[in-house]
C-alpha cells in the first residue's frame, strides 16, 4: 500500500555550492544574483527544488558552514534582499528554495560566542560547551583533525568543537539555547522557504561522561563519531525541534544524519519521524574505511555498490522515503569515484545517472553533475583549499604514507573536487567568472560544459533532462510512488531494479561492465521509455546491452 502522499515526494532537488555556481560580479566568487541568473537553466534542466549551502554571515573557515549570524547573509553572495528576490524568481518558475540549517555549531564569530568568552557570567557561556582544565578534557579527535577541545588563550579553560575549532559546538543542553534556534528556524520559514537540509545533526547530543577512549591513530586520539554522533538522549532534541518547528508548516526537511544504524530510521523517517527524509552515506563511502577515514582506501567491486544501494533501499522503504544521490559538496565527483578511467565515458555516465536517479525517494542533483564534471588532479598540497583535504594528508603521511601516496589520496577524495566553479562554457575561466575563480577550474573541455551539452542533442545534461521529465509524466506516476525490488542479478555487473503498484511495472536496467552483457528478463516488455544507447536488443525474453547500456523498460502487468 501507498503511504499518503507528500508534496517533496515528487519533487527534484538540485544542489548549489553558491560560491561555485555562477559569479555575476567578477569578484571570482559565486553569488545570489549569479543563482538569479541561471534560473532559466535550471528550470530548462527541470528541476523542482534548489537546496542551496549556507549563504549566511560568516569567516568563511568552512566554506559557509561557521556561521557568525543567522539573520544576514555574506556580503560575497549578495543580500537579503537578492535572497528574498531569489525566492519570488524561483517561485515564478516553479522552483521552491530549500536553505541549509547549521545548528551544530556557529561560528566563533558568532555574537553568542563572543559574549560567552568576554563575559564567562553572561547566559551565552551555557550557549557552548566550556570545560575547565589544564589538559583536553578527553582524547577525542574532530572531524577535521586535531582535538576536539580548543584552549582559550591564557585561561585554563577548553571548549569543544565537532569540526573546525572556528565552529564551536552549541550546547543543545541548554533549553534557552534551543529556544533561540526554534526561532530563527521559524523566521526562514516565514520567509517563504520550503524547508531545510539540516547540518551534521545527529551529532547534537554528546556522550556527557565526556571520558576518554581507546585511541584509534597515532595522534592518540580517537574519532568523536563513538561518543557523540547519534548518542542515546538524541531524539528528545529531534522531536523538540520537529514539534516546534517543521510540523507547524508543510515543509520538507532533509537531514544529513550519518551515523543513523538501519533499525532506528523509523524513529528518523517513520510516519511520526523527525525529519522527511535523510541522506544514506554508505555507497558514497564505499571506497574509504570507517567513513571520512580517506587515507584508508577500500577496494571494491560493482557488485558491492549494487549491494549497498540495494540494502539501503530496502531499510529506507521499509520506514519511510529516501533522498537518493550520487554527488554533493561532501565528495569527490560521481563519474571520477565510480567509473574511474571511464570517467569521461558518456555512456558510463548517464549509466550512473540512471543507476541512481529512480530509486524510491527524491533525488539530488549536484551542480555539475548534469555535465558530467570530473575530479582534478593537483600537484601540490598547497594547491587545496579544503581544511578536510589538508587534515587528511597530514594524518595519512603521518599513519605512514609517502607525500606521494597522501597527495594521491586527497586528489580523489578532496571535497574541493566538487567545489570547482561550474563549468559553464569552454572559455579559460569556464564562464563562473570574468575574474579570477576562487578555487581553479577542475578543467576547461569542449565537451563538458553547459553550452555545449544544451545544443547537444544526446549530452549528458540532455539525458539529466529526459530522466526528469519522465519523472514529471503523470502517466508514469509509478516511476516515482511505487514500491522497489530488487530482481536477481544474473552474476554479471548489471544492477536491475523495479517500481511498481498494481496498475504499472518498470525495470530500471544499468550495465557497468566494459563489454557487452546479456540478461534474462522475467516479465515481457511493454515498452521503453529511456535509454542511453541505441544498441541494445530484445529478443524474447533475452536483453543485449552495449557496454554501460541503461534502459527504462516498462514491463507487462
Ligand atoms: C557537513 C557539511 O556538509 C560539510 O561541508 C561541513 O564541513 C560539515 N558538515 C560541518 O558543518
Amino acid at each position: 500500500m501507498r503511504q499518503q502522499e507528500k508534496w517533496w515526494q515528487k519533487e527534484v532537488i538540485y544542489q548549489i555550492y553558491p560560491r561555485s555556481f555562477y559569479d555575476s560580479n567578477q569578484d571570482g566568487i559565486g553569488d545570489i544574483p549569479g543563482i538569479i541568473e541561471k534560473l532559466d537553466y535550471l528550470s530548462d534542466l527541470g528541476v523542482t527544488s534548489l537546496w542551496i549551502c549556507p549563504i549566511f554571515q560568516s569567516p568563511m573557515a568552512d566554506n559557509g558552514y561557521d556561521i557568525s549570524d543567522y539573520f544576514a547573509i555574506s556580503e560575497e553572495f549578495g543580500t537579503l534582499e537578492d535572497v528574498k528576490r531569489l525566492i519570488a524568481e524561483a517561485k515564478a518558475r516553479g522552483i521552491k528554495i530549500i536553505l541549509d540549517l547549521v545548528v551544530n555549531h556557529t561560528s566563533d564569530e558568532h555574537a553568542w560566542f563572543q559574549e560567552a568568552l568576554r563575559d564567562p557570567k553572561s547566559k551565552y557561556r551555557d550557549y557552548y560547551i566550556f570545560k575547565e582544565g589544564t589538559e583536553a578534557p578527553n582524547n577525542w579527535r574532530s572531524i577535521f583533525g586535531g582535538s576536539v577541545w580548543e584552549k582559550l588563550p591564557n585561561e585554563d579553560i577548553f571548549y569543544y568543537h565537532t569540526f573546525h575549532k572556528k565552529q564551536p559546538d552549541l550546547n543543545w543542553e541548554n533549553p534557552a539555547l534551543r529556544e533561540e534556534v526554534y526561532q530563527m528556524v521559524t523566521t526562514w520559514l516565514e520567509m517563504g522557504i520550503a524547508g531545510f537540509r539540516i547540518d551534521a545533526i545527529t551529532f547534537i547530543k554528546k556522550d556527557l561522561t565526556f571520558k576518554s577512549q581507546p585511541a584509534d591513530g597515532v595522534d592518540g586520539l580517537v574519532k568523536c563519531t563513538k561518543t557523540s554522533r547519534n548518542q542515546p538522549g538524541i531524539e528528545v532534541f529531534l522531536k523538540e525541534l520537529n514539534e516546534r518547528c517543521f510540523q507547524k508548516y508543510d515543509c520538507v526537511t532533509v537531514a544529513e544524519a550519518p551515523g543513523v544504524p538501519y533499525d532506528q530510521l523509523d524513529q528518523f523517517i517513520g510516519p511520526d519521524g523527525f525529519f522527511s527524509m535523510i541522506f544514506d552515506f554508505k555507497h558514497a563511502d564505499l571506497d574509504v574505511a570507517s567513513g571520512s577515514e580517506w587515507f584508508k582506501r577500500v577496494a571494491w567491486t560493482p557488485e558491492d555498490l549494487f549491494q549497498i544501494l540495494e540494502e539501503s533501499q530496502l531499510a529506507i522503504q521499509t520506514s519511510g522515503w529516501g533522498a537518493p544521490f550520487i554527488e554533493n559538496h561532501d565528495q569527490p565527483r560521481a563519474t571520477s569515484k565510480y567509473l574511474l578511467n571511464q570517467a569521461t565515458n558518456p555512456l558510463a555516465v548517464k549509466a550512473i545517472g540512471l543507476m541512481y536517479f529512480f530509486l524510491r525517494g527524491t533525488p539530488f542533483i549536484y551542480q555539475g553533475q548534469e555535465l558530467g564534471m570530473i575530479n582534478f588532479e593537483r600537484d601540490g598540497i598547497d594547491a587545496f583549499d579544503d581544511i578536510s583535504s589538508i587534515d587528511q594528508y597530514h594524518r595519512g603521511m603521518a599513519e605512514g604514507l609517502t607525500a606521494d601516496e597522501a597527495l594521491q589520496i586527497i586528489n580523489l577524495r578532496s571535497r574541493d573536487n566538487s567545489r570547482t566553479p561550474v563549468q559553464w562554457t569552454a572559455e579559460p575561466t569556464v564562464g563562473f567568472t570574468e575574474g579570477t575563480p576562487w578555487l581553479p577550474i577542475a578543467e576547461r573541455s569542449e565537451v563538458r560544459n553547459a553550452a555545449h551539452q544544451i545544443a547537444t542533442p544526446d549530452s549528458i545534461f540532455q539525458f539529466y533532462k529526459a530522466m526528469i521529465a519522465l519523472k514529471q509524466n503523470p502517466a508514469l506516476e509509478t516511476l516515482t510512488l511505487g514500491e522497489i525490488a530488487f530482481p536477481e542479478r544474473q552474476g554479471k555487473p548489471v544492477f536491475l531494479y523495479r517500481r511498481e503498484d498494481a496498475g504499472a511495472s518498470y525495470l530500471i536496467v544499468v550495465s557497468l561492465s566494459e563489454m557487452r552483457e546479456t540478461i534474462t528478463l522475467e516479465r515481457p516488455v511493454k515498452a521503453v521509455h529511456l535509454y542511453n544507447s541505441q544498441d541494445y536488443t530484445i529478443d524474447q525474453h533475452l536483453l543485449t546491452l552495449p557496454a554501460f547500456g541503461a534502459l527504462v523498460i516498462e514491463e507487462e502487468k
